[in-house]
């Protein structure tokens, strides 16, 4: 990427121009959420402003002009992620509702005494809908763990299944590591059992290329708010053998195909799975938000943030007294989690925060891999497509002054 192109890209992002205590604001906590190009912010207004409507339910012109921008949008998350049709992608609040209505839905489908594998690196969202359900069904959940660097230990992996296996669940990206774990071989293995898998995939999306086709997967579960879309909208998508057998998540309008008090019949794929109004007007701005990724690259996206992501943790390592980092996979995304000192990751992130540089501390809603470390939290910068070397090296700077407060 150019330079010029980049300051194209960058322009496009005016909350990268605003302050933080006094200074340029540093915006490293991508994998939180990510920034909003005009573009889909634009959209918002304008569609608030000339066509609200609700979709599906009116033959009036703006419930049609709306009902059509949602569907164009469905089937460009369809085309992106290489689902076989538009039906098998369902909308939904978040990845974590993603996976809340699988681990429902698919949990109807289980025998008591089942078991499901999830992994020590997963996200509370992909750990406390199987939890519920497994309450609910008396089910088990086996783990599998990691070594040292973050790799997920596959002989392990492979040794937990056997006969009362019934689901696979482990993400793509790990929020905390940065490890990119190898899900199409996971996937293979697990079918090979013949168990379903489902990929989190909130940090896979807005950072690597993904087909779902390829990977196998029977779901796999993202976020708009990280790929550069609105907060509020997920995507599910799910094959459609699985989604016709699975009882419906939730109850509502749009969801049924006949309502009586003597029964009711459900609706046809997408729709079974999308009860109530949807926030189309989010849903199709988040249809821009794959124009800014395709017209960017999602290739050239993942490359860039790889330079970053090599270039600043080299500068930590060589720079920065007492600096631990949490997370050294070969197959790494943009994501550095680390601790200094003695310091509390809070701390840390006051202070960096007082600098003008945002990142983000805590146990990243994943307790499980704290605890695997022994630490309370880690501090966390993540990067995206519009950050530049001189973001990171105002962030490398910040922490160099700060870190002998910290020892
Ligand atoms: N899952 C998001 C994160 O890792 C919120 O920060």
């Amino acid at each position: 990427m150019t330079e010029k192109e980049f300051l194209d890209i960058r322009r496009r992002f005016p909350i990268l121009e605003r302050k933080v205590a006094g200074r340029d604001m540093v915006y490293l906590d991508n994998a939180a959420t990510s920034q909003t190009p005009d573009s889909v912010v634009d959209e918002i207004a304008y569609l608030y402003r000339h066509t609200k409507a609700n979709v599906h339910r009116g033959v009036h012109t703006v419930s049609q002009e709306a009902t059509d921008l949602q569907e164009e949008a469905r089937r460009k998350v369809a085309r992106y992620i290489n689902a076989p049709s538009p039906e098998e992608v369902i909308f939904t609040r978040g990845t974590t509702e993603s996976i809340n209505l699988v681990a429902y839905s698919m949990g109807q489908l289980f025998p008591a005494g089942g078991q499901i594998i999830l992994t020590v690196m997963e996200h509370h969202a992909n750990i406390v809908p199987w939890q519920l359900m497994a309450q609910r069904r008396g089910l088990a959940i086996r783990v599998v763990d990691i070594d040292d660097r973050g790799v997920l230990d596959q002989e392990q992996y492979r040794s937990l299944f056997n006969e009362k296996t019934v689901m696979a669940a482990f993400c793509h990206v790990s929020n905390v590591l940065g490890t990119v774990n190898p899900v199409k071989e996971m996937t293979a293995f697990a079918h090979s059992r013949g168990i379903p898998v489902l990929v989190d995939g909130a940090q896979g999306t807005p950072h690597l290329p993904v087909d779902v086709q390829d990977i196998g997967c029977d779901f796999y579960a993202f976020s708009s708010h990280k790929m550069y879309g609105p907060c509020g909208i997920g995507v599910l998508f799910g094959r459609r053998e699985w989604l016709e057998k699975m009882p419906p998540y939730q109850g509502g309008g749009e969801m049924i195909s006949h309502v009586s008090f003597s029964g009711t019949t459900f609706a046809e794929l997408p729709f079974k799975f999308e009860a109530g109004t949807p926030d189309f007007v989010d849903i199709a701005a988040f249809s821009k938000a794959f124009d800014f990724i395709e017209e960017v690259g999602i290739d050239t996206i993942a490359a860039r943030e790889h330079e970053l992501l090599e270039y600043t943790t080299r500068r930590l390592e060589n720079e920065v007294e007492g600096l631990r980092i949490y997370g050294t996979a070969p197959h790494k995304s943009g994501v550095i989690s680390f601790l200094v000192g003695k310091a509390h990751p809070y701390d840390t992130g006051l202070l960096l925060d007082k600098l003008g540089v945002e990142v983000r501390t805590g146990h990243h809603c994943a307790q499980p891999l704290m605890e695997r470390f022994s630490i309370p939290g880690t501090v966390r910068a993540s990067f995206a497509v519009y950050n530049s070397l001189r973001d990171c090296d105002a962030f490398v700077d910040a922490l160099k002054r700060i870190a002998p407060m910290l020892q």
